[in-house]
């Protein structure tokens, strides 16, 4: 009995050694923790519990028996983030470079079965050279089975990667097909091909760095939601975000009272503003005003910053917030910004946060490129995302809502809850001079035998009657098409009533085996 504990012992140390002291100081040298010291940063003191740590792998090929280690080059397990159970997998670099074979494969699809069976959050902890040479095809099914999970359980349970190290070639689809992807700087990337492969193929030289780095996904590719300082700073936003987020699919958002009283009013809110159309302004202090304070955890920060998205708290209740940002091409919809507010909004509603849509937005951006590039499509998933979604959406006009962006962006039409209008609201099919410039050509080019004088002043008069008709929100209020016009000052109340209100909103769609959004 003695002997088999004290084996026991020892395997254990071995399994906590990983690859050895020099390897983990090599780690330490190059800014990275091991993988048992990101989880005692990720996870509550003391809650976690590890699962498979004397685990091997079974492929003796390639004098496979020499790197043999208790484990198998990943760390798995369950433990707690503000107290609520979540499953984690840690790959460690130190173990042939956090290589994936099949028994590594096994202990990742064991503790995301669990996480699904449970109910749970699974985060995973990426640091790898991929698919384990040395096993082959065994590695390669690893992975796809992997995949599988990720898939099945997606929409089930919220599932999060950190990128802490490599994560290339095929390797990168798991994290891809998770909620979120949280990157450190300088010290991990994501490639398909790496730099060598790249010049090899098309003469182009890059690093790492500026190929698959941190920065590189969450400004250029969009892969990254977060591009965290360092690896602790990725883990602490890890639990950040967990904490907007429910245990899966048929729960709530944790309630968080934050003491910031719901019906705070704010007089200086209407001065951030401007009421000339086409002046810019930062809605990120608009949205700072009137959700609850310090609560907004901006999500796609430096990706397509032209649509804000983010996480907040109104009255404690955790939120989705898309709001279009004036400050950045005018806040016009394009591309990326579809893609980033439609992936945005299906994420918020599979798991149950309401959505708050904040509209200033003069429509979708023109130009070759754009159209070239598939706009009609991308559009159409934010379209398609908004209409499909069925938590509580409310939705507050700033300023412009022109165009086929205003039926987009949350509007009644697609079935939106309670929509609301500051006075500042222009609702149009488009701006004052590009509608009369259509509509009163003729009567335009008919004063020109009067002179340039005569045309400019008779367009300033058409283009201000326009205006008054449209560029205020008592037409739509008219409609119905708003619920109600209120001041700025009261928005945070309003707010926090309607989200109070819609609290037990029950909707569901047509049943399907999906629907085919223009992917
Ligand atoms: C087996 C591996 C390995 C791998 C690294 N190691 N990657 N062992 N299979 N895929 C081992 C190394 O041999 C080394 O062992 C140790 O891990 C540390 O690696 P180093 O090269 O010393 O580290 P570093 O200089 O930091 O370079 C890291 C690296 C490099 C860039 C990741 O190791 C590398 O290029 N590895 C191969 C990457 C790769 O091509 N993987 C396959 C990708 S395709 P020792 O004993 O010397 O310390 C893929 C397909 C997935 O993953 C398919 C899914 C469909």
């Amino acid at each position: 009995m003695t002997s088999i504990t004290e084996r026991l012992q020892s395997l254990e140390r071995q399994a906590e050694l990983g690859g050895g002291p020099d390897r983990i100081a090599r780690q330490h040298k190059e800014k990275k923790l091991t993988a048992r010291e990101r989880l005692l940063v990720l996870l509550d003191p003391g809650t976690f519990v590890e699962l498979d740590k004397l685990v091997v792998h079974q492929c003796r090929d390639f004098g496979m028996d020499e790197h043999e280690v208790p484990g198998d080059g990943v760390v798995t397990g369950h433990g707690r983030i503000d107290g609520r159970v979540v499953f984690v997998f840690a790959q460690d670099f130190t173990v042939l470079g956090g290589s994936l074979g099949g028994a590594h494969a096994t202990k990742i699809t064991k503790v995301m079965d669990l996480a699904m069976k449970v109910g749970a959050p699974i985060i995973g902890l990426n640091d790898s050279g991929g698919a384990r040479i040395q096993e082959g095809v065994v590695a390669l099914a690893g992975y796809a089975d992997i995949f599988t999970r990720n898939v099945l359980a997606s929409g089930v349970i919220p599932q999060i990667s950190a990128i802490l190290g490599p994560c290339a070639g095929g390797a990168v689809y798991s994290p891809a097909m998770t909620d979120f992807v949280v990157m450190a700087r300088e010290t991990s990337y994501m490639f398909i091909t790496g730099p060598d492969v790249i010049k090899a193929v098309t003469h182009e030289e890059v690093s790492k760095e500026a190929l698959g780095g941190a920065m590189a996904h969450a400004s250029k590719s969009g892969v990254a939601h977060i591009a965290a300082a360092d690896e602790k700073a990725a883990l602490a936003s890890i639990r950040k975000l967990l904490s907007y987020l429910p245990d899966n699919n048929l729960g709530s958002p944790p309630h968080v009272p934050t003491g910031d009283p719901p019906d705070r009013k704010d007089k200086d809110l209407a001065a951030l503003v401007p009421e000339q159309a086409n002046k810019p302004y930062d809605i990120k202090d608009v949205i700072a005003r009137i959700v609850d304070r310090d609560s907004f955890f901006e999500i796609h920060a430096d990706y397509a910053k032209n649509i804000v998205v983010g996480f907040a708290r109104m009255d404690g209740r955790s939120v989705g917030i898309v709001a279009n940002q004036p400050a950045v091409l005018a806040g016009c919809l394009d591309i990326d910004a579809s893609i980033k507010g439609a992936r945005f909004v299906r994420t918020c509603d599979a798991f149950n946060v309401p959505i708050l849509t904040l509209v200033d937005v003069p429509g979708f951006l023109p130009g070759v490129e754009q159209e070239h590039g598939g706009i009609i499509n991308h559009g159409a998933k934010l379209l398609y995302a908004y209409v499909e979604a069925t938590v509580p959406k409310v939705t507050l006009i700033v300023r412009k809502a022109y165009g086929g962006a205003y039926d987009v962006m949350g509007s009644k039409h697609v079935r939106a809850d309670v929509n609301y209008a500051w006075p500042t609201a222009e609702v149009a099919v488009m701006g004052p001079e590009g509608a009369v410039n259509i509509i009163f050509r003729n009567e335009l080019a008919a004063r020109h035998a009067d002179g340039a004088e005569a045309v400019l002043a008779e367009r300033a008069r058409l283009v201000e009657d326009y205006r008054d008709k449209f560029s205020n929100p008592l037409r739509v209020a008219r409609l119905g098409y708003i619920d109600a016009v209120i001041l700025p000052e009261d928005t945070r109340a309003r707010i926090c009533e309607s989200l109070a209100m819609l609290a037990n909103k029950r909707q569901s769609n047509p049943p399907r085996k999906h629907g085919n959004i223009p992917l």
